[in-house]
This record gives C-alpha cells, sequence and structure tokens, in this order.
C-alpha cells in the first residue's frame, strides 16, 4: 500500500446491520485429481474449500484472508456459481441457490458480480469498453433511462474514468484505470453483492489505495455488499467490518474489525497480523507486539493434516490438536459474533509475549499451480453470461 496515498477511514463506518444476504454453511469443494493411462481414474481429491461458513449482510463489507493456496478464490467462484459446489448451502435472500441450474440462476445472477484479480486478462482485449460495460446490460436485457450508452458514460464518471473514453480499448488504458473498467462492468447491473477477489493485488503499490477507495466509495454510496478476497490482512482492514481468516479450505477465525486486529485469538491470525506491519495498529503497539515467522509452506490439501490443519507449523500444538479437530465457535473472552477455531487460543491481546516466535515444521506443499488462468476464468464468466441469457418474451 502506498505510503503517500492514505485510505479513506473507516472508522466512522456504519456498522453492519443489514439482513442476512448471503448464508454459506459446510460449503465444500474437492477438485478430483485424475491419474492413470490409458484409463483416466480418479486417484485423489484436492480439498480445496472444505466446511466453509459464513455470512455477508446486506451492504455490509466482508472481507476473507488468507495466504495463497488456501482456497479463497474457489470460495468466491463457490459462491458466484461460477463453479458447482461438491456440497454445502449458499442460500442468497434466504433461498439455497447452490444447486440452482444455469436457467434458475439467471434472474439472480445480475446481482452478484465479481471483481478479478487481473484487469488485464478479465476484460476481452476485442471490445470496447462500451461494449465490456454496456454489453452485460444487453444481455439481461436491461434498459436505462436515456439509453445504455447514456449509463456506460455515467459509469465511467463514477469510477472516475473519462466519460469520452467509452469507444476506447482495454489496451489503451493503465492498470488502475483497466480495474475500474472492472468495477464499473460489475456495477452495470447494479448488484446486490460483489464478490471482489484480490481487485489491488495485480496493480501498482502507488495505485492500489486509489482503487480500494473507489470500492468503498461504491460499497457505501451504493449500499452494495462485498466479499473482499485478499492474501493479507493490511488492505482489508481499511475496507472490511467483518473479517475471516482462511487456513487450508477452512475459516479458522472471523469477527468484527476490532476483535479481528486488536484481539486476535487464533494462531495463525497472530502471525498474519505480525507479517504485516501496515496492518498493525499504531507506532507504539508495533514496537510491542510480537514477530511470528511462519515458517514452512502451508501443508498440500490433497493430503490436510489431520485435526487442526494449523498444527504442522502452529507453535502451541498438543497432542490433541492431531487428534481433534477444533470447531469455529465463541470461545471464553471472545465478543459476540467474534469465533475462533482453536483448542489452545492466545490470550485476547496483541501485545508482546517476548521474544520472537518462529514457527517450524510444515509438511512440504505441493501447491499446484494455478489451475484456472485469468484467461479461462473470464471465458467461464462469457460463457454463462450466454448460456444464461434470459430468453426474451416474443
Ligand atoms: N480447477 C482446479 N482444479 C484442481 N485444483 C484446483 C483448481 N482450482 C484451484 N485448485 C487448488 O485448490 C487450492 C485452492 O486454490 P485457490 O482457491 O485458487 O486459492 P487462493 O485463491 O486462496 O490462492 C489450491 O491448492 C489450488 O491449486
Ligand atoms: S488447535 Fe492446536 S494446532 Fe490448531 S491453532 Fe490451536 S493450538 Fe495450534
Ligand atoms: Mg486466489
Amino acid at each position: 500500500m502506498s505510503e503517500e496515498l492514505t485510505l479513506t477511514k473507516t472508522e466512522g463506518a456504519a456498522p453492519q446491520t443489514g439482513a442476512p444476504l448471503l448464508e454459506v454453511k459446510g460449503l465444500k469443494k474437492h477438485f478430483p485429481i485424475k491419474g492413470g493411462f490409458p484409463i483416466r481414474r480418479t486417484v485423489g481429491h484436492v480439498q480445496a474449500v472444505d466446511g466453509v461458513d459464513l455470512t455477508v449482510h446486506e451492504g455490509e463489507s466482508f472481507g476473507l484472508v488468507g495466504e495463497s493456496g488456501c482456497g479463497k478464490s474457489t470460495t468466491g467462484r463457490l459462491l458466484t456459481r461460477l463453479l458447482d459446489s461438491t456440497a454445502g448451502e449458499i442460500r442468497y435472500q434466504g433461498t439455497d441457490i447452490a444447486n440452482y441450474s444455469r436457467r434458475q440462476m439467471a434472474p439472480i445472477r445480475s446481482e452478484i458480480q465479481m471483481i478479478f484479480q487481473d484487469p488485464q486478462s478479465s476484460l476481452n482485449p476485442r471490445h470496447t469498453v462500451g461494449t465490456i460495460i454496456g454489453g452485460p446490460m444487453e444481455v439481461n436485457g436491461i434498459n436505462p433511462p436515456g439509453g445504455r450508452e447514456k449509463r456506460v458514460r455515467e459509469l465511467l464518471e463514477t469510477v472516475g474514468l473519462n466519460p469520452e473514453h467509452y469507444q476506447r480499448f482495454p489496451h489503451e488504458f493503465s492498470g488502475g484505470q483497466r480495474q475500474r473498467i472492472g468495477v464499473a462492468r460489475a456495477l452495470a447491473l447494479e448488484p446486490k453483492l460483489i464478490v471482489a477477489d484480490e481487485p489491488v493485488s495485480a496493480l501498482d503499490v502507488s495505485i492500489q489505495a486509489q482503487v480500494v477507495n473507489l470500492l468503498q466509495k461504491v460499497q457505501r454510496e451504493m449500499g452494495i455488499a462485498f466479499l473482499f478476497i485478499a492474501h493479507d490482512l493490511a488492505v482489508v482492514r481499511h475496507f472490511s467490518q467483518r473479517v475471516a481468516v482462511m487456513y487450508l479450505g477452512k475459516i479458522v477465525e472471523v469477527g468484527d474489525r476490532e476483535s479481528i486486529y486488536n484481539r486476535p485469538r487464533h494462531p495463525y491470525t497472530h502471525a498474519l497480523l505480525s507479517a504485516v506491519p501496515e496492518a498493525r495498529l499504531d507506532e507504539d503497539e508495533e514496537e510491542q507486539r510480537e514477530r511470528i515467522r511462519l515458517a514452512g509452506d502451508v501443508p498440500s490439501p490433497i493430503d490436510p493434516p489431520s485435526g487442526c490443519r494449523f498444527r504442522t507449523r502452529c507453535w502451541k500444538a498438543q497432542d490433541k490438536c492431531a487428534t481433534d479437530e477444533p470447531p469455529l465457535v465463541q470461545i471464553s473472552g471472545n465478543h459476540d459474533g467474534h469465533l475462533t477455531a482453536c483448542h489452545f487460543p492466545e490470550e485476547p491481546t496483541i501485545l508482546a509475549h517476548g521474544e520472537d516466535v518462529v514457527m517450524t515444521g510444515g509438511g512440504a506443499r505441493r501447491r499446484t499451480d494455478e489451475l484456472v488462468t485469468p484467461e479461462e476464468e473470464r471465458e467461464m464468466v462469457e460463457e454463462r453470461a450466454e448460456t444464461e441469457t434470459p430468453k426474451k418474451m416474443p
């Protein structure tokens, strides 16, 4: 995050009070691993998402944080129904849409939009900005007053771009501007929920804050709920009213911002906070906070550790951690709604315990590379949009 560019303070942001918009229970995605020749049999599963529960309220900004490979993008793709889940419920406004067919999804799809990590490849290079932003309106049969072109110009203005540039192509814009186009495209259908998958991590540090500020403005002024995915706690801190920390396919801690940043209980949340200077509270506390270096890699989601999945990197692990999976519950000392999955939680403080803690261990991680490329992701979106075009009445 740039030092010159300050993020808009969210301290005065209205607390989340809206009704539940999205309620996720026991969500799982296990990708089959095929092996053998000539018959390709399933030889195992990547447990990318393995029993996630979360709730996003109307108009709320909810952060989802964890190291690369822990299942954040897969969760985002499941919630937007770009991917089909293996198990679990996805209740949208009270109705379980997890197993909805493409046709059943058609009326809902416009309400749940996604902003992707890589603005370069998530915009079709052969389409003008006008087509990229206006296309979804056409597909969904939306005719705004004054016409689509007028609406596209308004949206360009909303995201801080020149409305006269609607006939330009993506390559004529900078990375930050392209992500603004991505935001305008997501806004075109007046969504209730936007899943933003690391929307600034591919951008220059100097412009990350500008885009986060834009998203924050959109979230507040238009009352759109956000699931904001990030790999560290710094960006989300300025954006989210509530935050969930994910590790190896599971949520290990969730709570309001104050609880997660000032009173974290899960050792992994402590480690993440200590690794990110910007996430710290202020200079004095920074000095006092323990510094935890996470040693070792995230274990493979193909064969995750038994019991608590964090145990191979946890400095507090005991025998029980290998046999009993800790449930995600409100442990004693937590504020309301602050849930932690740990048998031996940290004290509710961010202050130092003394010297540095170096985490050891860590099974070999087999980080299967990004299996869905950004280009494939765009194709997934475009393909779904085409097959789900609501049939216009003759
Ligand atoms: N299409 C796929 N097929 C098989 N494995 C996948 C697929 N997509 C993601 N994975 C695996 O699932 C795990 C979680 O990936 P992902 O959701 O992209 O994590 P994150 O976004 O947190 O970095 C990783 O181990 C990844 O390799
Ligand atoms: S349950 Fe055990 S291994 Fe897991 S985080 Fe807590 S202390 Fe560490
Ligand atoms: Mg990802």
